[in-house]
């Protein structure tokens, strides 16, 4: 079946994201400060009916450098573990990256999981400092793209 990528209202990403990023924790850990801001986009991916993964993006400063103008923010990319590795993931990032462009934001970063670092990296993004551990979660490098 074919797979679509639309965005959709943000609490339809909240179950596949409190399942792959947060398991075991209450429904309220998967909502990100921003994301009701209306310029904010959330994406999923469909196969039929199913959602097979999701994404988000959000305007948020950089951490590093604030004085970057109208940076955004990527954030909660999951792909259930039997949609792996067809590329469900590389178009929820690239469904994100259209949205901060159509928005005309010149600038996106994210704390990537050191596992997925290799996504962002085919994407173009850059790393920025040092590995670092978020606890519970495990090991993060910052990365970013200029648009
Ligand atoms: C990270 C994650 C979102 C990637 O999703 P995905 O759908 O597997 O992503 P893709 O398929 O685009 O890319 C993954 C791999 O599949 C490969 N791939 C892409 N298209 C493919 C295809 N058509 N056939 C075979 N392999 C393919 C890619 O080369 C890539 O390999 P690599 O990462 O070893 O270089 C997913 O693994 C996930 O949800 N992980 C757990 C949560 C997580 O870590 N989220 C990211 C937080 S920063």
């Amino acid at each position: 079946m074919t797979i679509v990528v639309k965005r959709v209202d943000v609490e339809l990403t909240k179950p596949i994201r409190a399942q792959i990023l947060r398991p075991g924790l209450p429904l309220s850990h998967s909502s990100y400060p921003g994301e009701e801001n209306p310029r904010s986009g959330a994406f999923a991916a469909f196969e039929g009916d199913a959602i097979l993964g999701v994404s988000s993006v959000m305007p948020e400063q950089c951490p590093w450098n604030p004085n970057i103008g109208d940076a955004w923010r990527l954030r909660g990319m999951a792909v259930l573990p039997q949609a792996r590795n067809r590329g469900v993931g590389a178009r929820l990032l690239e469904a994100a990256l259209t949205h901060v462009r159509a928005e005309a934001g010149k600038f996106i970063w994210c704390n990537a999981r050191v596992p997925a670092l290799s996504l962002y990296l085919r994407a173009g993004f850059t790393i920025e400092g040092e590995e670092f551990e978020l606890p519970h979660i495990g090991p993060h490098r910052q990365m970013w793209l200029a648009l």
